[in-house]
């Protein structure tokens, strides 16, 4: 029994922004599980290259553009799941957006709308065009990537907070909501991972360091990092696991 604990054989995941870092990542080490994996980001040419770097490892792996911020892409992004893998399982809510670092009274209703639109509605969406599959086979999986800034906001990542803040309270509600129907919904919170997304943030010596401060382990996570939560959370290993927040962040929430 415990070495099927963190098994996906036969399962179907759909990763958003999994081109690279923290997606890529995860979308590896699910498809080293065992589980068919559906990449996908809104570049095409990375995704095919990605793919064919999963397949000749004999990983199995397909891709589909889609801009989470675009209804329609991501409905065609379950059905082409459905299509080539004949189900869905687990859906991991990884793309976001942060256009600019900045204050409250600087960041305008543009950029409030751009941010919400990827990083709140697109998780939105994507969870409820693929719940009534879940709810037809009686199982699910949600995994909500969001932030230690969900709860611990930084000065000038206001939006950013809010955004991965609302993230939280829609992983609870569809714990809550959907519980019933064995559909499972969690949420990561990662401290500071070196990816492109936060490259301003180690990519400056003196930011750096001013982070690692912070941070009781004294270094900036890899995004390989993130794998063993990811895999815990789409497996067996968290069956009773749901309406959470899981934190890898070298201990910064308690420094
Ligand atoms: N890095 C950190 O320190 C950190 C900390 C806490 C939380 N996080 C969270 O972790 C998640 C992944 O971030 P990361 O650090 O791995 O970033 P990353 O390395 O920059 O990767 C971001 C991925 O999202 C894709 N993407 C961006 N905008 C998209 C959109 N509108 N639609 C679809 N795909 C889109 C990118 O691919 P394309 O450009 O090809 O579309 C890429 O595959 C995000 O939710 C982020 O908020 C990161």
């Amino acid at each position: 029994m415990l070495n099927k604990l963190f098994d996906l054989n036969g399962k179907v995941a759909i990763i958003t922004g999994s081109s690279k870092g923290i997606g890529q990542n995860i979308a590896y080490a699910m498809a080293k599980q065992g589980a068919k994996v559906v990449l996908s980001s809104r570049n095409h040419d990375a995704l095919d290259h990605l793919r064919q770097q999963f397949e000749h490892e004999s990983l199995l792996a397909y891709s589909k553009v889609c801009h989470v911020g675009v209804e329609e892409e991501l409905k065609e992004l379950v059905e082409y799941t459905l299509d080539t893998c004949g189900r869905v399982d687990i859906v991991v809510n990884n793309a976001a957006t942060n256009p600019k670092y900045c204050s409250l009274e600087d960041a305008d209703l543009g950029l409030f709308d751009k941010m919400i639109q990827v990083n709140l509605k697109g998780p939105f969406t994507l969870s409820n065009f693929v719940f009534p599959y879940f709810k037809a086979q009686n199982s699910g999986n949600i995994i909500n990537i969001s932030s230690v800034e969900g709860i611990k906001p930084s000065k000038g990542l206001g939006l950013y907070s809010i955004n991965k803040a609302a993230l939280i309270a829609l992983t609870r509600s569809q714990a809550l909501e959907w519980g019933k129907y064995n559909i499972r919904s969690n949420a990561i919170l990662p401290g500071l991972v070196k990816t492109k997304f936060s490259e301003v943030m180690w990519n400056d010596a003196k930011l750096a360091t001013q982070w690692m401060g912070n941070i009781p382990l004294k270094r900036i996570a890899t995004p390989e990092e993130l794998m063993g939560l990811g895999i815990f959370l789409a497996s067996d290993a968290s069956s009773y696991c749901t309406g959470q927040c899981f934190v890898a962040d070298g201990g910064y929430l308690v420094s």
